[in-house]
């Protein structure tokens, strides 16, 4: 894990301090710290994220969707050495869905921990994934971990303290219907990081590391498609409804089944824009790029 920030040219000081952390504080043998399926391409995001929470900071990652923000916070989780629990957040989240609940065991009542209880107390990192779903009653339980006070406070019980290893990365997403911004009061507790779009350089680190028999010329092709797609999106000609990486990455894995790679990418990509007009903006760029029939294995064997 190491050896790939320095393979995305991430400061060697921060490495060090990285480093200097997991030797004194590294939980290796927690069968919660995991190692992630996916690498985090972003060199400046890496140090910003890295830094900040070894200057003890939360963070909160926002960005359009599929830019990495769970990606990243599972390769921090891993590059901490830290356990971590990944809470969801949605309309009905609640006290006792983050922090836990009285029940009622062998005729006795004890306290069932939830998510953030575990990871507040075992060090761990906690995912507040998509923050901005929940009520605003169910985050300000919340507050008094979030900031310098470090602390639960549990109605009936005694204050626990955070373990000083723990910390919270919170994703949002924004630009699509049916998202909500974060109050003041939240958006104070953390260090932001604006996730920014894939570059066309770590989109091909990342294809040829995920796909590793995928012939070079068809990547580049793909690559060159999906960022034609995103620059268009960022010139406001389409929506991001189709600049969708995890559309893409699903519709080379539906290729790598056997389907005709046009196919799947109109259903990884294309078939997001419901808007007709836009559908065949999309439709034109894809077919510049990728021709509709493909009659060899775009893998190698
Ligand atoms: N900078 C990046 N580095 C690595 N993978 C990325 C990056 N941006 C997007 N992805 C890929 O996009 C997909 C969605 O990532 P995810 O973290 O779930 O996005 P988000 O939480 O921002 O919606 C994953 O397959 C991931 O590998
Ligand atoms: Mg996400």
């Amino acid at each position: 894990m190491i050896e790939y920030l320095q393979k995305q040219n991430v400061d060697n000081k921060l490495i060090e301090k990285l480093e200097k952390y997991r030797k004194e504080n590294g939980l290796f043998d927690d069968p919660r710290v995991i190692k992630p399926e996916f690498k985090y391409y972003g060199k400046e995001v890496l140090e910003e994220s890295i830094s900040a929470l070894l200057a003890g900071k939360n963070i909160l990652l926002t960005g359009a969707k599929a830019t990495g923000k769970n990606v990243l916070a599972e390769n921090l989780s891993y590059l901490f050495a830290r356990p971590s629990w990944n809470v969801s957040f949605h309309v009905n989240t609640d006290f006792s869905s983050l922090i836990g609940a009285d029940t009622f065991k062998d005729n006795q009542v004890t306290f069932r921990k939830g998510p953030i209880y575990e990871a507040s107390t075992r060090g761990g990192f906690a995912v507040l994934d998509e923050i901005n779903m929940a009520k605003n009653e169910a985050i300000s339980v919340l507050h008094a971990s979030l900031d310098h006070r470090r602390i639960i406070d549990l109605p009936g019980y005694e204050k626990i303290k955070l373990d000083p290893n723990t910390r919270f990365i919170a994703t949002m997403n924004y630009g699509y219907v049916g998202t909500r911004e974060v109050n003041e009061a939240l958006a104070s507790r953390f260090m932001i990081i604006h996730m920014p779009n894939i570059t066309k350089e770590n989109l091909d680190k990342l294809l040829a590391d995920t796909f590793t028999k995928l012939k070079e010329e068809y990547r580049k092709a793909f690559i060159d498609m999906f960022i034609s797609l995103q620059f268009k999106s960022e010139n406001n000609e389409i929506s991001t409804k189709s600049v969708d990486l995890r559309g893409l990455i699903s519709a080379i894995e539906t290729m790598q089944i056997g389907l005709n790679p046009y196919d799947a990418i109109l259903m990884g990509i294309a078939n997001k824009s419901f808007d007709e007009f836009e559908r065949e903006i999309v439709i034109d760029t894809i077919k510049t790029k990728i021709p509709s029939q493909i009659k060899e294995s775009i893998f190698n064997d």
